[in-house]
């Protein structure tokens, strides 16, 4: 007699077809308890270690009605705390109008309400008339209140609940599998931010698939077209390429092969990626790409083509001080391309460069949401850029051609979601079981949301 599995059961690997309803995207009752029952509780990425380089350097991290500082104390320690004044609730530290967020560099905090004062430690150092307390000012009363922090990949991540999971252990087995690419050693060559009309969860899927570069982004069609796959990494997800045998697979989705001369496919992608896009490639590896009709013979096969595009690069960029990592390529095609890491931090990760995204609520308001762009690649040392934060509407004009393809769809899915014909989500069970698997570990958060099968 057959029993039918639980829906927990049939959907472990999500290689079924599922559905989930539309609550998590355009729900403000959903949107309010995201607050307690997923942002209050998970890792979060606030920001880069040299973002605060010198100790008293702190920025702060803005989620809902929650602000958090965090500050460098000593030159291998950062501590964080709630951005609040322990005396009657003042903000402790202001972010300027228009702001991203606070970033400066204080020796203490002073609240600029009533003057209480406090070192990087968090503890109070000074109460105007303090005394009237009569001795009930207690060092864990007067004090900051304490937020958990702690670093990798050249990130730092804050958890609010001081119950949590240690970070490391929150990541695995992104942190593992991503270690090798050395992303600490990057530093960013442009950041944006923007304000979105659409959920955070609209704004990231736009790119945790491949699904839709075919549609989107039809221009890529020319140089060839790849199969790519989503995978399930527990709370996380990562994407990447399927590719012709004995071919190493998310390098061979760069190149492109099978369509015309892999010299030229190359050196077209190459150029139309770092001119259209602005990201995924550096100017080493299209100078590399654009000499490869010059240094190799017509006729040369597209694994020889790739081979020695990536090993001129690398000898180009060493030339320079730029020295990138060697991962096993076996590594490089089990890795993927991406990496979503749970809830809301997509690391388009490679050897030399890096495409990270951010996507948070802007309010209680479901259909806004806070948008935040990174571009990171290695650089000689000591001619590392320090770019600012832009702000940046969903442009073209803005950002770049092909990132307003995914936004054009954006604002649309937002709207399309409340449609009284819409019955549930279907996502790709092979190339966006990444989305299913958000959707999945976000209902265990929320009690509510969870993907079942589609029959
Ligand atoms: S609220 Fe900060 S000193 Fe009074
Ligand atoms: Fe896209």
């Amino acid at each position: 007699m057959s029993q039918k599995p639980r829906i927990d059961e049939t959907t472990e690997d999500l290689a079924c077809p599922v559905i989930y309803p539309v609550e998590a995207y355009i729900s403000e009752e959903y949107a309010r308890a995201e607050r307690d029952k997923l942002w209050r509780k998970v890792w979060q990425m606030v920001g880069r270690l040299e973002d605060i380089p010198e100790v008293g350097n702190y920025l702060s991290y803005e989620i809902l009605d929650d602000s958090v500082l965090i500050v460098r104390t000593a030159p291998d320690q950062i501590r964080a705390y709630h951005n609040v004044c322990p005396h009657r609730g003042r903000r402790l530290v202001d972010v300027p109008q228009g702001a991203k967020n606070a970033r400066g560099r204080r020796s203490q905090f002073i609240c600029g309400y009533h003057g209480w004062r406090f070192n990087l430690e968090g503890a109070n150092t000074h109460a105007p008339y303090k005394e009237d307390w009569q001795g009930a000012l207690s060092d864990e009363c007067a004090g900051l209140s304490k937020v958990d922090v702690d670093t990798w990949g050249g990130w730092i991540w804050i958890n609010m609940d001081r119950d949590c999971e240690p970070l490391r252990d929150f990541l695995e087995p992104a942190a593992t599998m991503l270690d090798p690419f050395q992303l600490q050693n990057m530093r960013s060559r442009w950041r944006k931010w923007g304000i979105f009309d659409c959920n955070w969860k609209v704004a990231l899927e736009a790119f945790n698939e491949t699904y839709h570069v075919q549609t989107t982004h039809p221009e890529f069609m020319k140089f060839g077209e790849f199969r790519g796959w989503a995978r399930v990494q527990g709370k996380h997800s990562n994407i990447g390429y399927d590719a012709p045998k004995g071919m190493d697979e998310n390098q061979s989705a760069k190149l492109r092969v099978g369509k015309g001369d892999p010299r030229i496919s190359t050196a077209e992608m190459q150029l139309y990626t770092w001119q259209k896009a602005n990201t995924n490639t550096t100017q080493t590896l299209v100078d590399a790409a654009l000499r490869l009709k010059d240094e190799l013979p017509e006729g040369t096969p597209a694994d020889q083509v790739l081979k020695h595009w990536l090993e001129s690069a690398r000898r180009d960029d060493e030339a320079r001080g730029v020295v990138w990592p060697t991962v096993d390529p076996a590594h490089v095609g089990r890795s993927g391309t991406a990496w979503q890491i749970f809830p809301n931090f997509q690391i388009g990760h490679s050897v030399n460069n890096a495409l990270c995204y951010t996507a948070r609520p802007c309010g209680y308001n479901p259909d806004k949401c806070i948008f935040e762009a990174v571009v990171y690649q290695l650089f000689p040392q000591g001619e590392e850029p320090q770019p600012e934060w832009e702000y940046c509407e969903a442009t073209a004009e803005d950002w770049c051609y092909v990132l307003s393809q995914d936004f054009s769809n954006m604002a649309a899915v937002q709207q399309g979601m409340k449609s009284l014909g819409l019955s549930g989500l279907k996502p790709n069970p092979y190339m966006e079981r990444s989305t299913a698997n958000l959707h999945r570990n976000l209902a265990k958060y929320m009690g509510t949301g969870a993907p079942r099968k589609l029959e």
